[in-house]
């Protein structure tokens, strides 16, 4: 795992987006994991103007999202599909048929969970996913205590999570839906390689937690640790409670890989 500090979070979802503009340069056909929530909408902006202003084209890109709310049709405003519509897919050249999301209006959600696993192995697995961190540590919907070797499957929302989402649905918690079908801590750390932004003063102690602390399920995204190319882009506000920055700093400052972003 490697952490990259940008000043401001404009810079640290800049720095994300060229990060996956590169990635889908070198291969057009990239399997590309995908999350929502309001820390990627900046991702997305900087990817439309780089499709708009650069040609960034999506036109062979496939993509697989971390999650969906259960009990949402896509015609809902709040479901992760609509979002996801709005946010990237609309503002893009990318081909609808090749964007995926886990259907959380599903009869069968046991075999609805399967058939996404399928058909993320089908593509040859995900080359790149990007991923947020929430309040209570998770990625995706693996709130705490989620196995990490858990797979694609339904998941209960904790209420710290409601809290987090209920300024999409009008500052009600009340109003998210409790339960979600997610990808697992273990289909998300076979992805070949994961960008994780995360921004603001308030996820300055859970990524403190996520990337120096120790291992455990009660914090999913400490499971990032495990894996061998993990990349973490925070802003300074999200940095403030880690210990190792001036490494951190130095890494983006020196080594090869980040010249041309720097
Ligand atoms: C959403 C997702 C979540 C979010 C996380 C942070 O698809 O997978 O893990 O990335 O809850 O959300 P924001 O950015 O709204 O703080």
């Amino acid at each position: 795992m490697e952490v990259i500090i940008r000043p401001t979070e404009a810079a640290a979802a800049t720095l994300v987006a060229r990060v996956i503009g590169r990635e889908l340069q070198a291969r057009p056909q990239l399997v590309l994991g995908l999350a929502t929530g309001r820390t990627m909408e900046k991702v997305y902006d900087e990817l439309a103007r780089e499709h708009r202003e650069a040609g960034l084209d999506f036109s062979l890109c496939r993509t697989f999202n971390l999650d969906e709310y259960i009990g949402l049709p896509v015609t809902d405003s709040h479901s992760y599909r609509h979002y996801m519509n709005a946010q990237l897919f609309q503002r893009v050249n990318i081909d609808r048929r090749n964007t995926h999301l886990p259907n959380g209006m599903a009869t069968d959600f046991r075999a609805e969970c399967a058939h996404y696993e399928t058909e993320i192995r089908d593509c040859g697995g995900i080359d790149l996913q990007l991923l947020g961190i929430g309040r209570s540590g998770h990625i995706g919907f693996n709130e705490p205590l989620s196995a990490l070797r858990s797979r694609t499957r339904e998941k209960a929302l904790t209420p710290m999570t409601a809290e987090q989402n209920a300024s999409m649905f009008g500052g009600d918690a009340s109003k998210v839906p409790r339960r979600a079908i997610t990808m697992g801590v273990g289909t998300i750390l076979e992805a070949h390689r994961i960008i994780v932004l995360v921004t603001g003063v308030e996820k300055a102690d859970i990524v403190a937690k996520a990337v120096e602390g120790p291992i455990t399920s009660m914090v999913t995204a400490s499971g990032l640790q495990l894996h061998p190319h993990c990349t973490v882009v925070v802003d300074e506000a999200a940095a403030g409670k880690l210990k190792g920055t001036e490494y951190y700093r130095w890494i983006f400052d020196n080594e090869p890989e980040w010249q041309s972003f720097r």
